[in-house]
């Protein structure tokens, strides 16, 4: 981070988000640069709303994943083009699916077929015909955390493979649905790419089955998001490795010819511009361990306390006296919660009251994800504009 930039966050009311939008931008132009002209990237939302990255993004002509009316809008005013919006989400309400449908959304994921009965119903009573996706669970597991695969059976996303043919059919009889394609997605923070390939394979396999069954002429086929970032090392790899995710789909995924490919990458977007910027409250030390106690919590944070979640922890004030004298630390929140601990055991340059300290890679699932528990306030987020 820059000296001028760290000089400037001493006057703003921490804990913030700073977000470095020099590193997104790049990041957007890297995805760009791997993409072929069938290749369709829409930013899952959901691993940051906040409307300055989200402009960052719609400019660089993304589209967006959403998986709430709240999300649409928020991408519709940051100046996302409706016809590049996907809505996905296991229980959409009557008012999110009337919304999409007002403004003339590319997509319904949908996962249900009574959620493909209510959005035939109310896109009958608005006179418009829903483009729909069927969000296929594949049954393929992820090398990830729990809390966080999507595509196994036990999992509430998604349609059983089993099933997807009667609810092909069944769409294909609705008169105000108009069915354009499969969706999947196996879960977040992979950074196996045979987890991938596990998912083209599946994918090849139903779309044989499909036209052995003589269902053909599907336009799209969305694969999700799930790419991981390196959170041990956010400094050695800022930018995820997008070829080689890209090229995966490329090698192992059959499309048809016509047929649109669409992914949905939250996390790899966004998670390493963004840093969490706490201050040091105090140093408590008893007979074993060190505390250091920071103003931001699991409110502004919550990934360690949810999922073990790592984020490298980095004091970004100027020593005065030079000396990297290591300490080991818990690096702990002021909320009274015992799991408001952001690491354990951690070691670092000793760090005094009122320096400021860095959560890494916190851009993803940091700040939308923040509450008001314990009456706090909710963090602010700043990007690199804001400060020259
Ligand atoms: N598409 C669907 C249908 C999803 O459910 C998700 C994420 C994505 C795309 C974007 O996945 P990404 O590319 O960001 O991995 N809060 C958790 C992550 C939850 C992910 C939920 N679904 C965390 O902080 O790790």
């Amino acid at each position: 981070m820059e000296s001028v930039i760290i000089d400037k966050f001493q006057s703003l009311r921490t804990p913030f988000y700073y977000y470095d939008t020099k590193l997104l931008d790049i990041t957007l132009d890297t995805i760009k640069s791997c993409l072929d002209e069938n290749m369709h990237v829409h930013y899952a939302v959901k691993a940051n709303a906040n409307a300055k990255v989200l402009r960052h993004i719609s400019a660089a002509g993304l589209g967006a994943d959403c998986v709430s009316g709240g999300e649409i809008q928020a991408s519709l005013d940051a100046g996302f083009k409706a016809d590049d919006i996907v809505f996905a989400g296991v229980g959409k309400s009557d008012w999110e699916i009337k919304l999409g449908l007002e403004a003339g959304i590319f997509c319904f994921n949908v996962e249900s077929i009574p959620e493909l009965e209510i959005i035939n119903e109310l896109a009958t009573e608005c006179g418009k015909v829903a483009r729909v996706a069927l969000r296929i669970n594949p049954n393929v597991g992820a090398h990830t955390h729990a809390n966080i695969t999507t595509g196994l059976a036990e999992n509430k996303f998604g349609i059983d493979m089993q099933d997807m043919q009667r609810v092909m059919r069944l769409a294909s009889e609705m008169q105000n649905v108009e069915l354009v394609g499969l969706h999947f997605h196996i879960g977040s923070q992979i950074l196996e790419m045979n987890d991938f390939r596990a998912l083209c394979l599946r994918i090849n396999e139903l779309q044989d089955n499909l036209e052995a069954e003589g269902f053909t002429g599907l336009a799209n086929i969305n694969v999700g998001g799930g790419l991981g970032v390196d959170y041990q090392a956010p400094e050695v790899n800022p930018i995820p490795n997008f070829k080689q995710y890209f090229d995966t789909y490329r090698k192992y995924l059959i499309l048809r010819p016509g047929q649109q490919l669409h992914f949905e990458l939250g996390r790899a977007v966004v998670a390493q511009c963004g840093s969490l910027i706490s201050r040091v409250l105090y140093i408590k030390s008893n007979a074993i361990k060190n505390f250091l106690i920071c103003d931001a919590g699991m409110t502004d944070l919550i990934r360690p306390a949810l999922y073990d979640a790592y984020h490298k922890i980095e004091n970004i004030t100027p020593a005065d006296d030079a000396s990297d004298n290591m300490t080991v630390y818990d690096v702990v929140g002021p909320i009274c919660e015992s799991s408001d601990v952001f690491v354990k055991n951690y070691r670092m340059p000793q760090t005094h009251r009122g320096d400021l300290i860095a959560m890494r890679s916190a851009g993803a699932y940091g700040e939308i994800m923040a509450s008001r528990y314990n009456c706090r306030l909710l963090p602010e987020g700043y990007v690199t504009e804001d400060f020259v």
